[in-house]
């Protein structure tokens, strides 16, 4: 049973007991009715406290059991607060550390609810494409007013316990209580044990002065900040409910709201994002409880774009860094811009002046790598060539510490290659941080053949505590992001070939709902950096194909916004993306050359095109074993990629189209004669797929 009872003093204590956050899972919903059951059979039981053991009052559903039947068998959420309430003697809610969701809709169902300072509270089911669907849309308002419940229900934002007890007028807490929680609670439900009738939040009335207006300011505000997502404007339609209908109408209101939300696909995308990001610390053969290497100092080489991005994050986590470079301007140029990033935040505010220094204290510089041999964890941030990283590397091997990682930021060379320069390739990881790395919250984890799983373990928690998504991809050219942005690329190409121009693709996927189309990226990141890859591709793949437009913009010295032209013209000193006569020229030539004669092409298939090519080659990748599960690439593309978080990522949004639909599209761009058919032969895995009717996730 996943609560326990006893009785104290004649108070009868429910202490709900599911670790980590005492989930409101199917057993700890009957611990919880049989312990009400229990205590108003006893006569010598006066009243009731329910609260949570451990770390939390509770947060909410249990995770584990989404989309299981357990999630909704009886006794449901709704249930158990309708036991509470129906309960004959009075029940007060204690509450401590963490009370979310449904364990904030528990709280609300009981007589009285007493708090220690502190705790956590809120109704993130927004963040999950829901409405609160166990009566907070209803009661909330009831108890702290129409305004700052919207707001934490619209917000799905956390506010402490002790912040809601001190508003004026406030019913959530009777009590705030200091010191030990529970004897205090046992207190007050003694003081309360012959009150009758019982208070019930449900019979409170929502007061405001101008509803209407406010409803309508709210509507307007939301509209503007949630464009992709419903659930943020259902909550203000549930949360209207509470003002103008009964409650129980409100409440089967909240209910059918909430099942619609459900069916979503936004909902369905940002559960599925969610779960991912849980899923992606979870390595098939790397249990939990793997020990793990101690990480207390971090080496970082190279202090250009990458490097200092790196360092940033580890003085962030408060992990001293040493930062080695070849020369001594190079190393100033990259403290100077570590400074100028943390300079810009405190100016606007987001980081304390103390704070900076603090973080600045934590970094130190060497151009020797005597400096590096007491660090744990070594990361390599140099020029992306085999030959300067084997040198590092080598380097590195000779001085560091036994024990120490040793990890590359390479973002396409082979690492196994890289850890064969060592005599310690179980101790060699590839750590592929995203530009600007201060900033991103990917972390492809790259796992070498040797690598050992103790290290793999050690940096996935690292990551954690770097605060990175972090993805575990197999070795291969581009591992599990690069390699299908290469494709994705590769398909814009030919777009343009056939007849698009940059704005038209750009605008399309940006539509779709990526944060930049391809050819404002690129113009953003630097077209050279492409431009060097395929230069290595096209030695080591003698017969790949694609368009040679972007070359042909190299060539041109377009590299993009740092050199004031690239896919587009540019202003000096702004970032707006011109049209540009002279690319559109260049295309032209191209194609005729080519001797392609262009056709007007739909956002539909631009789109399909660029998505699908993902798709397929995300497929690829699953079946080799690159990649370990469908979710982890999603999360690649949310998280290091501006893939629309409204769609799940790739395959996400490949399940929710239909893969038959995916499959058959492909069929029809291979028969395009300027597009490439060999790629668009659909993925064996997908084909699979798509011939048992199953999906990818
Ligand atoms: N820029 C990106 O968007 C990005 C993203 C992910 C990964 N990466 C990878 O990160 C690495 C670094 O890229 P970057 O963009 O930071 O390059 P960069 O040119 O900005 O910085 C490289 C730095 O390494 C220093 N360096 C070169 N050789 C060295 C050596 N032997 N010892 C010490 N320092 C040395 C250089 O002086 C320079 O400051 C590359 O492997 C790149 O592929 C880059």
């Amino acid at each position: 049973m996943s609560a326990s009872y006893e009785v104290r003093d004649g108070v009868a204590v429910i202490t709900l007991n599911n670790p980590p956050v005492n989930g409101l899972g199917y057993d700890t919903r009957v611990g919880i009715t049989q312990g009400l059951e229990q205590a108003q059979s006893d006569a010598a039981v006066r009243a009731i406290v329910i609260t949570g053991g451990g770390k939390a009052f509770s947060g909410g559903a249990d995770i584990r059991e989404f989309g299981t039947p357990k999630a909704i068998a009886e006794p449901n959420l709704l249930s158990v607060i309708r036991a509470i309430e129906l309960c004959s003697k009075p029940v007060v809610a204690a509450v401590h550390s963490v009370a979310m969701g449904g364990g904030l809709e528990l709280a609300l169902g009981c007589h009285y609810r007493v708090t220690a300072p502190g705790a956590q509270i809120a109704l993130p089911e927004v963040k999950l494409g829901l409405i609160p669907g166990a009566g907070a849309t209803q009661r909330l308002p009831r108890v702290l007013g129409l305004e700052t419940a919207l707001n934490m229900i619209v917000s799905g934002e956390t506010v402490k316990s002790e912040v809601l007890a001190a508003l004026p007028g406030q019913k959530l807490f009777q009590q705030v209580i200091e010191g030990d929680l529970l004897a205090g609670a046992i207190a007050y439900a003694l003081q309360v044990a012959d009150q009758r009738p019982l208070p019930l939040v449900r019979e409170l009335k929502v007061t405001h002065p101008n509803a209407e207006a406010y409803l309508q300011f709210a509507r307007n505000m939301v509209k503007g900040m949630s464009k992709n997502f419903p659930a943020p404007g259902k909550c203000v339609d549930a949360v209207e409910m509470s003002v103008k209908r009964k409650f129980d109408e409100g409440m089967t209101g909240e209910r059918e709201i909430f099942l619609a939300l459900m069916l979503t696909p936004e909902c369905k995308a940002l559960r599925h994002a969610f779960l991912g990001e849980r899923a992606a610390s979870k390595i098939p053969d790397v249990p939990e409880g793997t020990p793990v290497r101690e990480v207390r100092t971090v080496g970082v080489i190279g202090a250009g774009t990458m490097g200092g991005g790196i360092t940033m994050n580890f003085l962030n986590a408060g992990i001293p860094v040493t930062l080695l470079e070849m020369k001594q301007e190079a190393l100033d140029r990259g403290v100077a811009t570590i400074r100028k990033n943390y300079e810009a935040q405190v100016k606007k505010g987001k980081l304390k002046q103390d704070k900076y220094e603090q973080r600045m204290a934590l970094l130190g510089t060497t151009l020797g790598y005597d400096d590096l041999k007491d660090a744990d964890l070594v990361i390599e941030a140099v020029f992306e060539e085999m030959g300067v990283k084997e040198a590092v590397f080598k380097q590195l091997d000779a001085i560091a510490k036994p024990g120490a990682i040793l990890a590359s930021n390479t973002s396409t060379l082979d690492v196994d290659k890289i850890a064969a320069c060592t005599q310690r390739p179980q101790d060699v990881v590839g750590l592929h941080f995203f530009s600007p790395a201060n900033v991103m919250k990917l972390l492809e984890v790259v796992r070498g053949k040797a690598t050992a799983k103790d290290v793999l373990a050690t940096v996935m928690g690292v990551a954690k505590k770097i605060k990175k998504t972090a993805v575990v991809s197999g070795v291969c050219d581009g591992f599990i992001g690069n390699r299908m942005i290469e494709q994705y690329g590769r398909q814009a190409g030919y777009l343009l070939d056939e007849g698009c121009t940059p704005s038209q693709v750009d605008k399309a996927i940006e539509k779709f709902g990526f944060a930049m189309g391809p050819f404002r990226m690129g113009d953003l990141a630097g077209n050279d950096i492409g431009w060097a890859i395929r230069k290595r591709r096209a030695q080591e793949r003698p017969n790949m194909r694609y368009s040679k437009t972007a070359d042909l913009l190299c060539e041109m010295g377009r590299f993009g916004q740092k050199t004031g032209a690239g896919w587009y013209d540019y202003q000096p000193g702004k970032r707006d993306a011109i049209a540009s006569p002279v690319v559109e020229q260049m295309i032209a030539d191209y194609r005729k050359e080519q001797g392609i004669t262009p056709r007007k092409i739909g956002d539909d298939e631009i789109v399909q095109r660029l998505v699908y090519s993902l798709v397929n080659e995300a497929a690829r990748i699953l079946e080799e074993g690159i990649a370990s599960k469908a979710s982890d690439i999603d999360m690649v593309y949310l998280t290091g990629y501006g893939f629309p978080l409204h769609r799940g990522g790739p395959l996400c949004y490949a399940d929710t189209v239909g893969l038959y639909n995916v499959a058959a599209a492909m069929k029809r761009f291979a028969a395009n004669p300027h597009d490439d058919a060999g790629f668009w032969q659909p993925a064996p895995l997908l084909a699979r797929l798509v011939a048992e009717g199953k999906t990818f996730n």
